[in-house]
């Protein structure tokens, strides 16, 4: 199987975004500006390569359900964890319960986009 460099480049991204995560958490607030900078830019790096992804596969062929399915769960997470990392960044103390919903929700949306662009990808 030949792995397309986009592939690489996002399975990149995600590393890199998980240990920026795993940075934050350890250094607390005050997070560290440069890390929090690049884990945001990743955050929508990956989401925005993801779709874009999708878009060019959709016009060779319609993509099929389970591609359908996982890139929307993919970016309703992202979603998701762009408020909440927006809100835990932000300048009031955030309750716990956001803190690990945002944790939790990180590894299913690293292990989500893994999976969906693995079914983008492996068609072509
Ligand atoms: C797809 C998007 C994102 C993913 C996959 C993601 C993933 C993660 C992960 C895996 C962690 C570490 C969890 C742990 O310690 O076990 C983390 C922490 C963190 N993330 Fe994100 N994140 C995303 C988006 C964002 C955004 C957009 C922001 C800010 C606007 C953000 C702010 C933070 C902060 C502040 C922490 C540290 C929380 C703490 O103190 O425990 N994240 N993220």
């Amino acid at each position: 199987m030949i792995i397309p460099p986009r592939a690489v480049i996002i399975a990149s991204g995600l590393l890199v975004m998980v240990l920026t995560g795993l940075r934050l958490t350890r250094a607390g607030r005050p997070y560290p500006v440069l890390v929090l900078a690049l884990h945001k830019l990743l955050s929508l790096g990956v989401l925005v390569l993801l779709i874009h992804t999708a878009m060019q596969v959709h016009r060779m062929a319609p993509l099929s359900r389970s591609e359908m399915v996982t890139t929307a769960v993919t970016t309703f997470l992202s979603l998701g964890l762009a408020a909440s990392g927006g809100l835990l960044s932000g300048r009031a103390q955030a309750p716990r319960a956001l803190k690990v919903g945002h944790h939790v929700a990180g590894y299913l949306s690293v292990i989500a986009t893994g999976v969906a662009l693995y079914l983008l990808l492996a068609g072509i």
